[in-house]
């Protein structure tokens, strides 16, 4: 089965070259591997009261869907005075609010062309960004790449074989990520309330699950009766009227009911020891 990475540039720029170098990076993937990119330029700025009151705006809600069926994130960053621009910061901002977060512990590349730092600051700015979401990015191969324009031609296309070679590489070492995430024990979270979510999907992460961490009740079904679930943990109310807990047993599928975050450990370690 092949593998599906999102990639975000932090420019919005028409002559973009980090725009660019993503161009470059999708076809400098390994075969079975789709880069696609994703637009952020119609994102508003993020504000809280907005996702409260109505939720997330359609272009937000569009990025986030993507994402979280995507099995890994690509991020190209220029640098604005050290440092990531508006537009990127706030794109991570809306995508990084929620329980269900799709950038949680996502497999992450950054790369990046910017002056004469070549991004250098800015790719370190992003990191302490990313790692608020527990995102997992590489930490090398590194790709900066200073005084962008000297390794583009008038079309955009990247001249540089150096830099060509480490894109390569980057995307290897991201498919690489990818598997051995996709390796670990998949762990679905079913739940309305949105701090359990974010508190139970920790604690599986942390304890080594891969985790989704879903409101929606028909999705969570119907990947239970796909398979290759190795625990659920479902809020009492979606287990009590939904046909839920017939398609964990079904399926074999452990099944833990809880809406609360204390205690789960314990419950956790009872299946351990049952
Ligand atoms: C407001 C602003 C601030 C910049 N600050 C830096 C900087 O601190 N370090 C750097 O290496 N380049 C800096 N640059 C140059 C950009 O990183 C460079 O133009 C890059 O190519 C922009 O990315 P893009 O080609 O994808 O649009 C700055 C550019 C702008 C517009």
């Amino acid at each position: 089965m092949g593998t599906l990475v999102i990639a975000i540039s932090g420019s919005l720029r028409r002559k973009s070259y980090n725009t660019a170098l993503l161009r470059h990076a999708a076809h400098a993937a390994p075969a079975g591997m789709t880069v696609e990119l994703a637009d952020i330029g119609d994102f508003p700025l993020y504000n809280s009261d907005v996702r409260e009151a109505v939720g997330y705006p359609e272009p937000v809600a569009r990025v986030r869907r993507r994402l979280l069926a995507a099995d890994g994130l690509l991020i190209a960053t220029p640098e604005y005075n050290h440092s990531v621009t508006g537009v990127l910061k706030n794109a991570i901002d809306w995508l990084s609010t929620g329980g269900d977060s799709p950038l949680n512990r996502k497999p992450t590349a950054i790369l990046g062309a910017g002056g004469r730092l070549g991004t250098a600051k800015s790719q370190a700015a992003l990191r302490i960004v990313l790692a608020h979401n527990d995102v997992q990015v590489l930490n090398r191969p590194e790709v900066l790449v200073a005084n962008g324009w000297t390794h583009f031609d008038d079309d955009l296309n990247l001249t540089d074989e150096r830099v060509a070679e480490q894109v390569q590489r980057l995307m290897f070492a991201l498919d690489g990520q990818i598997r051995l995430h996709k390796s670990r024990p998949r762990a679905i979270v079913l739940s309305a309330n949105d701090a359990v979510l974010a508190g139970l999907a920790r604690i599986l992460i942390e304890a080594g699950y891969q985790v989704t961490a879903t409101g929606d009740a028909a999705w969570a079904a119907a990947e239970l009766k796909a398979g290759a679930i190795a625990l659920f943990v479902a809020a009492p109310q979606f287990v009590e009227d939904e046909p839920i807990a017939q398609a964990a047993a079904d399926s074999g599928t452990p099944l833990l009911i809880t809406d609360a975050v204390d205690g789960f450990l314990d419950q956790l370690n009872s299946l351990r020891n049952p």
